[in-house]
């Protein structure tokens, strides 16, 4: 961006509410933080999130469908990881901006993951002769996202009766959601702004839409093909949340609410990969924290990590299971077995009456399930997603991304390691800006089960 257009960006200290942080003096055109944060929580928190869950999910099918052929014959492939970059991240790209954007450069999600991986040059701020390849992903990237922009803009306009436009479920063809559409419009009108700032903000949105919510589904799935025992259970998890009728069509609440294995691998993965800073700022007023207190102006950050490796918290069933390791069970609660649950023993927590009930029918029906799923008495401690008004606005659409392309996986498709002996190894080279991946391939081999 042009440093006008950042400035507005800095300048605006007048937080994400209607009502502006007592002292800041912003006018409405500069307020950058209230403007995206009311559209983002429309638009991924609102109505709107169950359509475009369900459209990603389609997509991927689509994609799935494309990439394994029905045959008996296993296709190999050398990498876990490649696989779902590409093919989920274009369901979701799809999903959330439509076909248009994906069509102006060929290599644009393959740009968008090599951008990711030298992210942390361009946060060191290494000048464009050192990294220059990383300024040039960059700058293709945003190029491909204002040529985006100019062509929505025109064939939204030349499209009079409105036939491909905004849809009653959010979804318009041009921009791929009227989030999407309505943020362009508000965007380029607020103080200082051209077309690139614009396409600026949009390639960082882009970047959160997959840069987490992929590698964190790759993480979940690679956990569960590298056990079979484990793929059995989440497959047959994942069959009863289908929709009545249907082959390949999940139930999204039960999905998201019934699946207690699934459910405890999906807490598991964030705990184990999420490594990201959360950063505060209070401009005008020092900030209470704990016993302390942050300095006006001055910058607080948490870091999920550290949080999420609390020895005094969480769980290790007496050390079987430390926090550098990934236990899928780690969230589940189970009556008959005390070293159960993800709270530390020692550590109380009065659980909510609903999880009461089931742990109570649990040890009533000796039931072949594992245990109950439960987060409860983890405020504070289990925060993929931050906290607060300005906590990740893809939360539940990222859950849902999750939960639902892992049980497609296992319900479509059936996925051998081919080196299941040799765990799976993650680094941190992005340690503040994202989540854990794999630092080696993970080739496999795959064949369709459900032939249709
Ligand atoms: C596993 C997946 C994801 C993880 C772990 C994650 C994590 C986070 C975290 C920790 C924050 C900072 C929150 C805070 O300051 O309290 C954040 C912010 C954000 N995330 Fe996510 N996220 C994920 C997926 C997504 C998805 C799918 C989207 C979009 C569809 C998204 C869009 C955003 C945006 C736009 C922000 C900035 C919000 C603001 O500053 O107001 N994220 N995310």
């Amino acid at each position: 961006m042009n440093q006008k257009a950042v400035d507005t960006y800095l300048h605006d200290t007048s937080g994400c509410k209607v009502q502006s942080i007592p002292g800041s003096h912003v006018r409405w055109s500069g307020r950058a933080s209230y403007y995206t944060h009311k559209s983002l929580v429309e638009g991924l928190l609102g109505e709107g999130v169950a359509p475009l869950t369900e459209r990603i999910e389609n997509l991927f099918r689509s994609e799935l469908e494309d990439a394994v052929p029905i045959s008996s014959e296993w296709t190999y492939e050398w990498d876990l990881t490649d696989f779902l970059q590409e093919h989920l991240s274009s369901a979701i790209l799809q999903a959330l901006y439509g076909p248009l954007l994906i069509r102006q450069d060929d290599e644009f999600i393959s740009k968008l993951w090599k951008y990711d991986n030298g992210i942390m040059s361009l946060m060191r701020r290494l000048p464009s002769w050192m990294v220059p390849k990383m300024y040039r992903y960059r700058d293709d990237l945003v190029d491909s996202i204002m040529r985006w922009h100019h062509q929505a803009v025109q064939l939204s306009e030349s499209d009079i009766r409105g036939t491909h436009g905004p849809q009653p479920d959010g979804f318009d063809v041009y921009w791929g959601t009227t989030m999407m559409r309505d943020r362009y419009k508000t965007l380029l009108a607020m103080d200082g702004q051209d077309p690139r700032s614009v396409a600026s903000t949009d390639l960082a949105f882009i970047w959160a839409t997959v840069t987490n919510v992929v590698p964190s589904a790759m993480t979940l799935c690679t956990q569960v093909f590298q056990d079979n025992s484990l793929a059995e259970k989440i497959r047959t998890e994942s069959q009863q949340c289908l929709q009545p009728g249907t082959e390949l069509r999940f139930d999204m609440d039960r999905l998201t609410t019934t699946a207690p294995l699934l459910l405890s691998m999906y807490a598991e993965t964030l705990r184990f990969g999420v490594q990201i800073h959360i950063p505060r700022c209070s401009p005008y007023q020092p900030l209470a924290v704990g016993n302390g207190s942050v300095p006006a102006g001055k910058m607080a950050i948490i870091n999920t990590a550290i949080a999420h490796t609390d020895e005094d918290v969480w769980n290790t069933a007496g050390g079987k299971h430390p926090l550098d390791t990934f236990w899928p069970q780690r969230f589940l609660i189970n009556p008959f077995d005390n070293e159960s649950g993800p709270l530390k023993q020692g550590t109380t927590s009065p659980l909510s009456s609903p999880t009461q009930n089931k742990i109570r029918e649990m040890s009533q029906q000796s039931s072949s399930s594992e245990g109950v799923f439960s987060t409860e008495g983890l405020d504070g401690s289990w925060i993929p997603f931050g906290g607060g008004q300005h906590a990740c606005p893809g939360r539940l659409l990222a859950k849902r991304i999750m939960l639902s392309a892992t049980a497609m996986m296992s319900t479509m498709l059936e996925v051998e390691l081919l080196d299941p002996e040799t765990p799976v190894k993650f680094e941190s080279p992005r340690f503040g800006f994202g989540v854990r991946k794999p630092v080696m391939e993970v080739p496999f081999r795959v064949r369709r089960r459900i032939q249709h």
